[in-house]
């Protein structure tokens, strides 16, 4: 276990990362990992190509699951699968989401791009909420963390659905978190909103942009107030902390991880 993970609120909890096998999930799962979970990392297709063994190097493994959260059947399988090896979900980390790889303006985005997102970004976290409701016990520290973004707080001249994708992931966390709350279940229900996350192919989308990486890394950094560019571990920090007992009175909160470009 690293220095700054030596926390350890996780042992003996079992915690679901959606979207397990891109940057973000195989971060966020590792930190969950660090502090004691036993993390299961489920996307649509289970082929790492050895990214969980980089990732994971000198660590207990995770479990790896196939689930497309756009179904519900895939979601009860996962779920029984997981409830057959750890016997419990304390912690679903709803990750997964796609983009419109194009920039695509909502004045000309074809109905079903907007609905292949929304399925996937919104649709799948909706499903995934139902299926952890379902299962999650009481009394056992249980919670959900959406991932939202900085886009569902402003506008975007060419890739508005996902932004409007992330914006309802935002409300659905609210209107979840107090059903949640008032309808007799113990999980709270939270949501992070990173601005552009430093992953692999955020960095070769932006040094295309900027003629290298060094310089698109440059370039973003300076784009927040604090000069520094957001990591997938940063990410993680926040998502460890909001599913843990030490965030145990938050209930449909927005975190923002930016670098304080929101509030400039
Ligand atoms: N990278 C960023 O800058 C950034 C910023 C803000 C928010 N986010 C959000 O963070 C999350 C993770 O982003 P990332 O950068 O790791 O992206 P990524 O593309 O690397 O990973 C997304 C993962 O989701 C999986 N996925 C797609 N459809 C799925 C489905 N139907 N069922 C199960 N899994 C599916 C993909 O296979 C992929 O492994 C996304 O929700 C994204 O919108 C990312």
């Amino acid at each position: 276990m690293s220095q700054s993970n030596a926390l350890a609120r996780y042992h003996g909890k079992a915690a679901l990362v959606t979207g397990g096998l891109g940057a973000m999930g195989l971060a966020i799962g590792r930190r969950l990992t660090e502090e004691g979970a036993e993390v299961y990392l489920a996307d649509v297709t289970t082929e790492d190509g050895g990214r969980i063994a980089e990732a994971y190097a000198g660590l207990v493994q995770p479990h790896v699951l196939q689930l497309d959260v756009t179904s519900a059947e895939s979601w009860s399988a996962a779920m029984a699968s997981i409830l057959a090896t750890s016997g419990g979900l304390h912690l679903l980390i709803n990750n997964a989401g796609v983009i419109t790889p194009v920039p695509q303006p909502i004045a000309d985005v074809p109905l079903e791009e907007f609905h292949r997102v929304l399925k996937v970004n919104l649709d799948g976290v909706l499903l995934g909420t139902q299926a952890a409701l379902k299962v999650m016990k009481r009394g056992v520290g249980a919670a959900i963390v959406n991932l939202g973004s900085l886009a569902a707080y402003t506008g975007s001249a060419d890739n508005g659905t996902y932004g409007v994708s992330k914006g309802a992931v935002r409300a659905l966390t609210k209107h979840s978190a107090l059903s949640a709350a008032r309808n007799g279940h113990d999980v709270r229900i939270n949501v992070v909103h990173p601005g552009y996350v430093w992953t692999p192919l955020v960095a070769a989308k932006a040094a295309g942009q900027f003629g290298s990486e060094p310089a698109a890394r440059d370039a973003f950094s300076k784009m927040n107030p604090s000069g520094r560019i957001v990591e997938p571990s940063d990410v993680a920090a926040a998502i460890a902390f909001l599913g843990s007992q030490d965030a145990r009175m938050i209930h449909g909160a927005d975190l923002v991880i930016d670098g304080g470009r929101l509030i400039q």
